[in-house]
């Protein structure tokens, strides 16, 4: 086995406003899928002018995209007509969840699951499971066959839900030390402390997620705040001595940098200003919030006040697993709130820019040297209407720009992990 070579148009984001791109680029990977060298074809180092190349030629070659808040055991009710939040979670999702309980259903799933986020170009990811062990055990196992980086937890839930996707809190904490002995830091897999939110946690469940934090500082948490009206009501009613629904997750020491918190769409200014200064992030879920009417996120207002951002798909709330859909999405909600986002940043957000929400950023999200060479190839006229709408595009911006609402998983050609190519179109 040697070092071999992807050529194309090279393109990827190492800042919000930067376009890195090479028309006729190349990247050198080795034997065990680490980027040893990226860059213009014409600046080739010598040593590496005899390799093996796989020629894109006129595609995009971009990084795989990251996907920082998806729900495995929803992989397939998206669309579920739901009135709003508590309404689809109750009438749908619990019910389609307790399935995962069997193991069987589980390995089936995760092997549909990952299969269409690589399908989508998405090579790494930041997944709830079931409130079972079993589903964890299916994701970890089949995402490592895939080679894939798969941040993963067993949702915590011991409130408000029915019996068969409720736990206690103390079951809640033993199962989460036992998957985190199992997987935690196998091959590119993270086990993340999931409390699913607080509506369907008792303070003890969220004081033992706490405890998990702190016995584990680097780890992920996961959860969900402030999507929806009724949420933020329940939560006030659960929770009467927090000053806000922020405030409850940092009462039990759930506020940080390794902390993801879902959505965020109707915080005060305060609790704006406790995120960012606890360097938590908010994944902007754009494609949900607008498909179960829980509001219209503000991307420049969560800047301007300091917090870091992903974003992603949500599914099965969100209605897309492409991330083009959710980019999409995203400036259409942004511009409803008078900002336009350029091209570059929103790109940056579902590559690098997650990469960096999920602590991940010195080992994917871009083609800096060192990295895993998560790569996906794309085709920018891979439908007429991109093909007719190509015909009108005279640079790299506005291409891509065309794409981010044009595109979808037609587009993408082929997705490697870690060097492997684990999925080729048609
Ligand atoms: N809040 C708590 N659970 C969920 C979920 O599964 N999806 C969404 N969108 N919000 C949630
Ligand atoms: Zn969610």
């Amino acid at each position: 086995m040697s070092n071999f070579m992807i050529k194309g148009q090279v393109i990827d984001f190492p800042d919000a406003q930067t376009i890195r791109h090479h028309k006729k680029g190349a990247i050198v990977v080795s034997p065990q899928g680490k980027i040893i060298w990226s860059g213009a074809s014409r600046k080739l180092p010598k040593q590496h002018a005899k390799l093996n190349v796989l020629d894109h030629g006129e595609k995009l070659v971009m990084p795989g995209f990251i996907d920082p808040h998806i729900h495995f055991p929803q992989y397939r009710m998206l669309a579920a007509p739901g009135k709003d939040l508590l309404d689809w979670l109750n009438r749908f999702t619990f019910p389609e969840e307790a399935l995962f309980k069997n193991e069987d259903h589980a390995v089936r799933a995760a092997k549909i699951f990952l299969s269409m986020l690589l399908a989508n170009g998405t090579t790494s990811a930041s997944a709830f499971c079931s409130s079972h062990v079993q589903s964890v055990d299916a994701l970890f196992s089949i995402a490592a066959q895939f080679g894939m980086c798969m941040i993963a937890g067993k949702t915590m839930m011991d409130s408000n839900a029915p019996d068969d996707v409720r736990d206690t809190a103390q079951q809640s904490y033993d199962d989460s030390v036992t998957l985190i002995e199992r997987w935690h830091g196998n091959d590119r897999l993270q086990y993340a402390i999931t409390p699913r939110f607080a509506v369907t946690s008792s303070p003890e469940q969220l004081r033992l997620a706490g405890v998990l934090l702190k016995d584990n500082p680097d780890m992920i948490m996961q959860t969900h705040l402030s999507e929806n009206h009724d949420e933020i009501t329940t939560v006030a009613k659960q929770f009467p001595q927090a000053r806000d629904y922020t405030d409850v997750y940092d009462s039990f020491g759930l506020l940080g940098k390794t902390s993801l918190f879902g959505h965020g769409i109707h915080l005060s200014q305060d609790e704006k200003a406790r995120l960012a200064e606890t360097q938590s992030r908010i994944i902007h879920c754009p494609t949900s919030n607008t498909f179960l009417g829980s509001g219209l996120f503000d991307l420049n207002a969560a800047k301007t006040a300091g917090m870091k951002v992903g974003l992603a798909t949500d599914v099965g709330g969100g209605t897309s697993y492409s991330m083009f859909k959710t980019m999409g999405e995203a400036y259409k909600v942004a511009m409803l709130s008078g900002y336009k986002p350029p091209v570059s940043e929103l790109l940056h957000m579902a590559t690098l820019g997650n990469a960096q929400c999920l602590n991940i950023d010195e080992s994917t999200g871009s083609f800096d040297e060192g990295k895993w060479a998560d790569i996906i190839v794309l085709d920018p006229q891979a439908t007429h209407t991109q093909r007719f709408r190509q015909q009108l595009s005279t640079d790299i911006t506005d291409t891509l720009f065309s794409l981010i609402t044009l595109a979808d998983d037609r587009s993408i050609m082929a997705t490697y992990v870690a060097g492997k190519r684990k999925y080729r179109a048609g």
